[in-house]
C-alpha cells in the first residue's frame, strides 16, 4: 500500500518498522531480545473451518472446508500441568507479536506459573487466508463472531509439537489476553465461550464501536504539551476558517505553504497536515499512540513535532510564514504554523519518493484512486478496512463542536468513501452503507462483563474511550474477584503488554499493574483447579 515507509525517527528498533499500516497496532516488533530466550518462533498450523456458522443466514455462500491459521508456542518455561495463554494476534502478523512471548506480558504470566504462551495469528491477516485472494464475497468470512469462533475451536484442538500429553481446554486452563482491537475479541471470546477458559485478559480492550470517534484526541489535548496543543488548535481553527470561506486563491496558499499544493481533494490535504498528530486509520510516523513507557518501545516523533511548533527561536523564513495568512484572521497571526509546515515538509513530503504527492504511490498522499482502493489481492490493510467497514466503524474524525486538533474537513464520509471504492458489491455479500455496529455492541460495548474476564486499561490512551473505563461509561469501576479491572495512572495503549525481563525494575505504576495481572491470573487457576482437580 502507499503508506509503507520507514517510520522516521524510531531509530531505537532494529527491525524494519511496519510503517504506516491500518489498526490500531502499529508495531510490536524488532524489540530487546536476550540471549537465552527464543529469538523466533517456528509457525505451525491448524485446519480452521473456514465457516463456523453453516446454518446462518449471514453467510449465504456457506463455502465448506477449512483454512491454514498459524500459531506460534513458547514453551521455555512449561512444565506440566501449567496453563495454556493464548495471546490473540488481532490486526497483524503473528511474527509482529513475538515480543509479547519474549519480553512481554506473556513472557511475565508463564515465568510465574510454569505456563506455556501461544500466539494465534487472526484470520486474514498474517499468513492465515482462507482463501488466495480477497473480493467483497471472500472477505464474507472475516467477522467478529468467525474470529471468536476460531478461538473457541483452537483452545480445544490445537496441538503441540514436542510436549507431551494433551494440552486443549477447558481441562487445561486456558487465559486469554489481547491488546486493543485483540482485547476486545478476547472479551467478547470469554463472553461467548465462557465455561472453555479459565480466564482472560483484555488489554486497552476497544469492546464498545461508535460510527464517529473524535475522542481519540482527546488524551492528546488533556495531556499533550499545552502550548503545542493550543497552537495546533488556533492554527486548525483559521485554516478551517479560510476553508470555509470558499476563498479559493487563500485555500490553494495554506495547501502550498506546507507543499501539499498538489492535493486536489481537501481531505487528503486535512489528513496529511493531521499524520503527525494522529490517524484518521493511519500514518506513516509515530504519534501520541505510539510513546511507551519504556524508551526502547517508544518513538519522539511526537514531541519533535511539537518542538518544531512551539520553538521559541526559529529561523526567520520559518517565522516568515505565521503572518503569512494574518490578512484572512483579521489581521491576527497563526502563531507557529511555520514550524508545523516546516515539520511537514521535512518530514512527511520526502517519504513521497516519486515526488507525485497526490497520486497513491508508496508514500504519497493522494487517496482518491478508486482502483487502488478496488485491488483484490490479499492485504492486512485491506481486512482491516473491510472489519471497520462492515462492523466496528469508529472513523477518526473533527468533533462537532469543540476545539479540534484536525481540520472539520474530515469527517464520516472521507473514510466511508474508501469502503464504497474497495468492496464492490459482490454476488453474495455486499457491504452496509454505514457499518453494522449491532454485530461489535452485540456482546456488550464498554459495559462488557464476563466471569473471569479482567480489563486493564490506561488513561492516557487515544481509544481509552472505547474502553471499559471510558470517560463515557459509568465510573468509578470497581474491581471484584469475578469481574477484575485495573486503570493504570499515566498509561497509553495497552501498556502492560510490554515488559524488559525484570518486573521489579520497571516504573513503580507498570510494576503494579502487572505484579496485579500476576494475582490475578493466580486467582483464575485456582478457581480451574476447584472445578476440574488437578
Ligand atoms: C499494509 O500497509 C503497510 C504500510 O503501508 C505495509 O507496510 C504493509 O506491507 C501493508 N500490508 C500488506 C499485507 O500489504
Ligand atoms: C490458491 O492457490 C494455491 C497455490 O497456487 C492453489 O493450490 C489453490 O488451489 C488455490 N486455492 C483456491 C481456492 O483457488
Ligand atoms: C523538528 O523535527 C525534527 C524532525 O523530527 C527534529 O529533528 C528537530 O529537532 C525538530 N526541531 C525543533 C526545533 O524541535
Ligand atoms: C491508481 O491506482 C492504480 C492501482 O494501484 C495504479 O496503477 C495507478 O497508477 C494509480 N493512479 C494514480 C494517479 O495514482
Ligand atoms: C527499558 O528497556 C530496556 C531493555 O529491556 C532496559 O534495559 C531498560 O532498563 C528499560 N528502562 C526502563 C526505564 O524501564
Ligand atoms: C531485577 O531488578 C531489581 C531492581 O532493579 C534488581 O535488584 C534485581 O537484581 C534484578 N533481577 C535480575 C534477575 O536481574
Amino acid at each position: 500500500m502507499k503508506f509503507a515507509t520507514l517510520i522516521a525517527g524510531f531509530a531505537a528498533l532494529t527491525a524494519a518498522s511496519p510503517a504506516a499500516k491500518f489498526g490500531r497496532e502499529r508495531f510490536e516488533q524488532g524489540l530487546a531480545k536476550r540471549q537465552s530466550r527464543p529469538t523466533s518462533y517456528e509457525a505451525h498450523t491448524i485446519d480452521q473451518p473456514i465457516d463456523h456458522f453453516p446454518h446462518s443466514p449471514r453467510y449465504a455462500s456457506h463455502v465448506k472446508g477449512t483454512f491454514k491459521q498459524r500459531y506460534f508456542f513458547d514453551s521455555t518455561y512449561y512444565k506440566a500441568g501449567g496453563p495454556v495463554f493464548l495471546y490473540i494476534g488481532g490486526e497483524t502478523s503473528g511474527e509482529s507479536r513475538f515480543s509479547n512471548l519474549e519480553t512481554g506480558i506473556i513472557q511475565i504470566l508463564m515465568q510465574a506459573t510454569n505456563g506455556l504462551g501461544v500466539i494465534l495469528e487472526n484470520r486474514y491477516y498474517g499468513k492465515s487466508w482462507p482463501f488466495n485472494s480477497s473480493t467483497t464475497d471472500e472477505l464474507a468470512y472475516l467477522t467478529t463472531e468467525q474470529t471468536i469462533a476460531d478461538n473457541a475451536y483452537f483452545a480445544q484442538h490445537a496441538t503441540f509439537p514436542g510436549i507431551d500429553g494433551d494440552l486443549t481446554a477447558p481441562k487445561t486452563p486456558w487465559i486469554m489476553y489481547g491488546g486493543s482491537l485483540a482485547g476486545a475479541q478476547t472479551a467478547f471470546t470469554l463472553k461467548t465461550y465462557n465455561p472453555l477458559f479459565a480466564g482472560g485478559i483484555g488489554s486497552s480492550a476497544t469492546t464498545q464501536a461508535v460510527l464517529a470517534y473524535p475522542q481519540w484526541y482527546d488524551p492528546i489535548i488533556k495531556f499533550g504539551p499545552s502550548d503545542c496543543v493550543s497552537r495546533i488548535i488556533n492554527i486548525v481553527d483559521k485554516i478551517d476558517q479560510v476553508i470555509d470561506s470558499g476563498n479559493t486563491q487563500a485555500i490553494q496558499a495554506v495547501k502550498e505553504a506546507f507543499g501539499l499544493g498538489a492535493l486536489k481533494n481537501l481531505g487528503d490535504f486535512a489528513m496529511t497536515i493531521a499524520f503527525p498528530i494522529g490517524g484518521p486509520m493511519f500514518y506513516p510516523t509515530s504519534t501520541w499512540q505510539e510513546l511507551n513507557w519504556n524508551s526502547t518501545y517508544s518513538s519522539e516523533d511526537f514531541f519533535n513535532f511539537c518542538s518544531n511548533i512551539t520553538n521559541p527561536n526559529p529561523p526567520k523564513s520559518v517565522a516568515s510564514v505565521d503572518t503569512q495568512f494574518s490578512k484572512y484572521t483579521h489581521g491576527e497571526a497563526w502563531t507557529g504554523l511555520g514550524g508545523y509546515a516546516d515539520y511537514v515538509k521535512k518530514v512527511l513530503l520526502p517519504l513521497c519518493t516519486s515526488g507525485r504527492i497526490d497520486s497513491t504511490d508508496e508514500g504519497c498522499y493522494g487517496t482518491q484512486n478508486q482502483t487502488f482502493w478496488a485491488e483484490a489481492a490479499n492485504d492486512e490493510n485491506r481486512s482491516y478496512l473491510y472489519s471497520t467497514c462492515t462492523e466496528s466503524g469508529t472513523y477518526q474524525v473533527a468533533p462537532a463542536h469543540g476545539p479540534s486538533l484536525i481540520s472539520r474537513v474530515l469527517q464520516i464520509p472521507y473514510t466511508q468513501q474508501w469502503c464504497t471504492w474497495a468492496f464492490p458489491k459482490g454476488k453474495f455479500n455486499h457491504i452496509p452503507a454505514t457499518p453494522q455496529l449491532e454485530y461489535y455492541l452485540k456482546y456488550g460495548g464498554w459495559n462488557i462483563q464476563a466471569p473471569n474476564l479482567a480489563l486493564i486499561d490506561g488513561n492516557t490512551d487515544v481509544w481509552l474511550d472505547l474502553c471499559y473505563h471510558s470517560n463515557l461509561a459509568p465510573s468509578p469501576r470497581i474491581s471484584s474477584d469475578k469481574y477484575p479491572s485495573y486503570l493504570i495512572a499515566g498509561a497509553g495503549h495497552h501498556w502492560d503488554s510490554y515488559g524488559i525481563l525484570n518486573v521489579t525494575a520497571e516504573p513503580d505504576y507498570i510494576r503494579e499493574a502487572h505484579l496485579w495481572e500476576i494475582r490475578t491470573v493466580g486467582k483464575f487457576l485456582a478457581t480451574h483447579k476447584k472445578k476440574y482437580g488437578q
